[in-house]
């Protein structure tokens, strides 16, 4: 029999159908349905656009009174013709020849019509990607992935897998989590009482790691041009919107590139993800616009058509000693500047992206590039509005006598970082590379203002549920 051999078509493909069809297979999750005389009509969506399809299920079917009680949730697999549709707002309905109830839902189903809070919806993050908003957020976090490739992939960068078990703290801020098979209740001691990690399962310390940075200059340092594109961890305590213990960083790493290649690339980067979110992904952030961040489109389409500013880190603090606002936190030339800094650059005063450049060394990790005024090094920060820092970038100190001063004033042990030493007394290069924080990009693209939303499981201090 023909239709058995029918292979199902998504509901994006069925929707975009530029001639009617005799036999097509539709699976998907009941969203809505209505009776009228003769017919249930069945809204089914299945994930593949933000769009539902409509079937007509006619009292003759065999099972139509089972039909008539299911509900929201349920799903479904159908098979019918694909005709033009009476109705208003949809171009192609489908007329069921048979519905095959898969799996029934009842009243229970957590995600009926009404609009649910986003903290109910977090904790059924299990079925939250069926609905309409969510749906739009993952596929549109897929999209922005696949972008991120093709963006480096069409420059020749090539992608390096960096290891996610590691040895070494990059950004030195000591928030690692410990990955150890030791017996916790009975932990090995040495001599002087400290625990011995010698006797762990790969013989030394060992942590999830926070950056891949380090390893991708080693490869930059051979391949020229990397990136990196994998989990981080980071067991900071933050319970921020824009903090989460698990996140997916981009890291480039690129020889033979300064400090302002590094921040041209960041800011082509961004605006390439941007552009190609708008293209493919118009649907989504069409209904991000109504429901999420009404200037939004607005917003984007500013972004990608103007220069990001930049000021360096000292005209930064300057400016907000002199903006006559009162912060939370002060600022003062020499501290990190805070996300309320960082917002009131871009929202308020330069009311567009702004990168920050120059740090002073005592705010920033061992390996970034001092400068000549021997204050500050070649760190730069991209800062967007709602959100502040979205990417962190610097050159490298590729000079081995400064990175070993560098590294004696952040006390670290040149004898732990032989290899990354190696990059500097063989072939040096100067080299840049830059984090582009994965989920905060998300954030931005689609307005939504936490970053519990853009992540399918998140992983936030005292949450790691399912
Ligand atoms: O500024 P960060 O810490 O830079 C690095 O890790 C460098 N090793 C990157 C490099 O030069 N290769 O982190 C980079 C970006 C931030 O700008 C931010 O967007 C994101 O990673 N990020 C976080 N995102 C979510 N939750 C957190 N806890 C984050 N911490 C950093
Ligand atoms: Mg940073």
């Amino acid at each position: 029999m023909v239709l058995r051999m029918l292979k199902s078509t998504p509901i994006k493909t069925a929707l975009q159908s530029s001639a009617p069809q005799d036999a097509i297979l539709i699976q998907g999750w009941v969203r809505t349905r209505r009776d009228s005389k003769t017919f249930s009509f069945i809204e089914l969506n299945d994930g593949s656009c933000l769009r539902g399809l409509q079937i007509i299920a006619n009292s003759t079917l065999p099972n139509y009174s089972e039909l008539q009680h299911l509900t929201t949730g349920a799903s479904v697999s159908v098979i019918g013709k694909l005709v033009p549709s009476q109705g208003q707002g949809q171009r192609w309905e489908v007329i069921a020849d048979t519905v095959t109830i898969l799996g029934g839902a009842d009243a229970t189903y957590p995600l009926q019509k009404k609009g649910h809070t986003a903290e109910f919806l977090r904790e059924i993050a299990h079925l939250r990607p069926r609905s309409n908003l969510f749906g739009c957020i993952f596929r549109v976090r897929s999209r922005l992935a696949f972008a991120i490739h093709q963006f480096f992939q069409e420059k020749g960068f090539v992608y390096v897998h960096t290891p996610i078990i590691t040895g070494s703290d990059c950004e030195g801020a000591g928030e690692l989590f410990r990955v150890t098979t030791l017996d916790l209740k009975n932990l090995p001691k040495r001599e002087d009482g400290a625990i011995d990690y010698a006797q762990d399962f790969f013989a030394r310390s060992t942590y999830l790691t926070v950056s891949g940075q380090l390893e991708a200059e080693a490869f930059a340092c051979a391949l020229a041009k990397v990136y990196t594109f994998g989990p981080t961890f980071r067991a900071e305590n933050s319970n921020t919107s824009r903090h989460a213990n698990e996140f997916w960083m981009i890291e480039p790493e690129m020889a033979f590139c300064d400090l302002q290649g590094d921040m041209d690339m960041a800011e082509e980067f961004v605006k390439y993800l941007i552009r190609d979110i708008r293209e493919h992904c118009a649907e989504d952030l069409e209904l991000f616009s109504k429901f999420v961040d009404k200037t939004l489109l607005e917003r984007l389409a500013f972004v990608v058509e103007r220069p990001f500013q930049r000021v360096s880190y000292t005209e930064a603090v300057e400016l907000l000693m002199k903006c006559g606002k009162t912060f939370e936190y002060p600022v003062e030339y020499g501290t990190n500047l805070q996300s309320e800094h960082e917002r009131y650059l871009t929202e308020v005063h330069f009311k567009c992206p702004v990168t920050v450049y120059n740090y002073p060394k005592e705010i920033k990790p061992f390996y970034m590039r001092l400068n000549d005024d021997d204050r500050t090094v070649t760190a730069m920060d991209v800062l967007v509005p709602g959100i502040g820092e979205i990417v962190g970038g610097s050159q490298r100190e590729e000079r081995l006598d400064v990175l070993l001063q560098s590294m004696a004033r952040h006390h670290l042990d040149p004898k732990d970082y032989q290899w990354y030493l190696d990059l500097r007394r063989y072939g040096t290069v100067p080299h840049a590379g830059f984090g582009l924080g994965f989920e905060r990009m998300l954030m931005f693209v689609t307005g939504v203002a936490n970053i519990r939303d853009v992540i399918p499981f998140a992983r936030t201090p005292g949450n790691a549920a399912f």
